[in-house]
């Protein structure tokens, strides 16, 4: 099972949430069936480390980002990847835009999983240190839905 988690930049929203899966998905004892990337719509961050308050926030929360660095979304992606979940709606529109006929990917928004009623992640780059913490947050309950999912999932292939 392959998830791709998309955001504007790739250096806020969906690096963290690459990193927080990863860490459920670890405690889960789920790491080793499923594979997790990030990547943004746009490419003025490509290359880079997450946003050190991104990558601070994460840190206080026992996740750590720092081997993380920008990507942009690809053509290949939509082929690879299982679930492309995007952060808000303007990613979401992106990925539509972009995604070819025929792709039996899940393409859709991240908080779907949460069972909240936010549905976006709220863009956290212009804002202050309390932006990250939601982030965190919404990430968080999001990757709980979305590990139950997953789980489900796996036990439906599993003989
Ligand atoms: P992200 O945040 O999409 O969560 O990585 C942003 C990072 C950079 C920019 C916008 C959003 N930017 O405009 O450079």
């Amino acid at each position: 099972m392959r998830v791709l988690f998309v955001c504007l930049g790739n250096i806020c929203r969906s690096p963290t949430a690459e990193g927080v899966l990863r860490q459920q998905l670890q405690a889960a004892g789920l790491s080793e069936r499923v594979e997790v990337d990030s990547c943004g719509i746009g490419a003025w961050h490509v290359g880079k480390a997450p946003d050190p308050r991104a990558h601070e926030a994460a840190m206080r929360r026992g996740v750590n980002l720092s081997s993380l660095r920008a990507r942009q979304l690809a053509a290949d992606d939509f082929r690879r990847f299982d679930y492309l979940l995007a952060m808000d709606r303007a990613n979401l529109a992106a990925l539509h835009e972009q995604r070819p006929a025929q792709c039996p990917a899940h393409v859709g928004l991240f908080l779907d999983f949460a069972g909240h009623v936010e549905r976006e992640v709220p863009d956290p780059y212009y804002g202050g240190e309390q932006g990250f913490e939601e982030v965190l947050d919404l990430i968080d309950a999001a990757s709980r839905g979305l590990i139950e999912e997953i789980r489900q999932r796996l036990e439906v292939r599993r003989p």
